[in-house]
């Protein structure tokens, strides 16, 4: 079964929590956790703060992308504040084994990530140690903006990593993912479906993300 995530980037912030227990009723798998610091991209969003008091209401899992410049400097405050999953950027600054290594030393999984410009060979070096490949289709940095379809060989080729290495990676897609653009990935061989936009629009969130639950391996365009 597909997993959704939706990104909390769409919440209404001024109740932060009220739109937590929403996705959660709703049937959300994971949490999706967008950190920007106006660095690594232009916007800002979300520090550790935010992410450990929003701990306290659920227990679903926090998938946490890091859009920030050296992001190892920030990798233990994030892990602390109840990070299931820290996710880094491949265009980053720092060394990203080392990253990578530092988060799974805290007892978090690891994930790496690639804005839409970057060929998808960049993350070889990475994929054995990483639990999490985030595919973005759209430019980190800003919600609401149209999907990419770059990312569709992107995934299909992390698949075939997966397949062949390690069949228990998740392999997630970020960015414009809708109805239609959603059901295209999981074809491809996404198991995990981050929206923003889509999502938080909607006045029955539960029905849409039980459709895109169902979508298997198997669905076409
Ligand atoms: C963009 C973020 C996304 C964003 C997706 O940098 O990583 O998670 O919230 O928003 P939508 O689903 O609206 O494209
Ligand atoms: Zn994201």
């Amino acid at each position: 079964m597909t997993k959704v995530a939706p990104s909390m980037l769409s919440a209404d912030f001024s109740r932060l929590g009220e739109e937590v227990k929403r996705i959660e009723s709703a049937g959300a798998d994971w949490v999706h956790l967008d950190v920007m610091d106006g660095m690594f991209v232009p916007n800002i969003t979300i520090g550790p703060l935010v992410v450990d008091s929003i701990r306290r209401l659920t227990r679903m899992p926090f998938d946490v992308h890091l859009m920030i410049q050296k992001p190892i400097r920030y990798v233990e405050r994030f892990a602390d504040a109840g990070s299931d999953m820290l996710t880094v950027h491949v265009e980053a600054e720092g060394d990203v084994k080392e990253t990578l290594k530092k988060i799974r030393d805290l007892g978090v999984k690891p994930g790496i990530t690639l804005n839409p410009g970057t060929p998808v060979e960049k993350l070889d070096p990475y994929l054995d140690l990483v639990d999490l490949v985030l595919i973005m289709t759209v430019e980190a940095g800003f919600g609401g903006q149209s999907f990419c379809d770059v990312g569709l060989s992107k995934i299909s080729r992390i698949r075939e990593y997966a397949d062949s290495y390690n069949p228990k990676l998740e392999i997630s897609v970020d960015g414009g993912i809708n109805r239609e653009t959603g059901k295209r990935c999981v074809g491809a061989g996404a198991t995990v479906l981050a929206a923003g936009s889509s999502l938080f629009k909607l006045s029955d969130m539960a029905k849409e993300i039980a459709l895109w639950k169902s979508y298997g391996p198997n669905a076409k365009e």
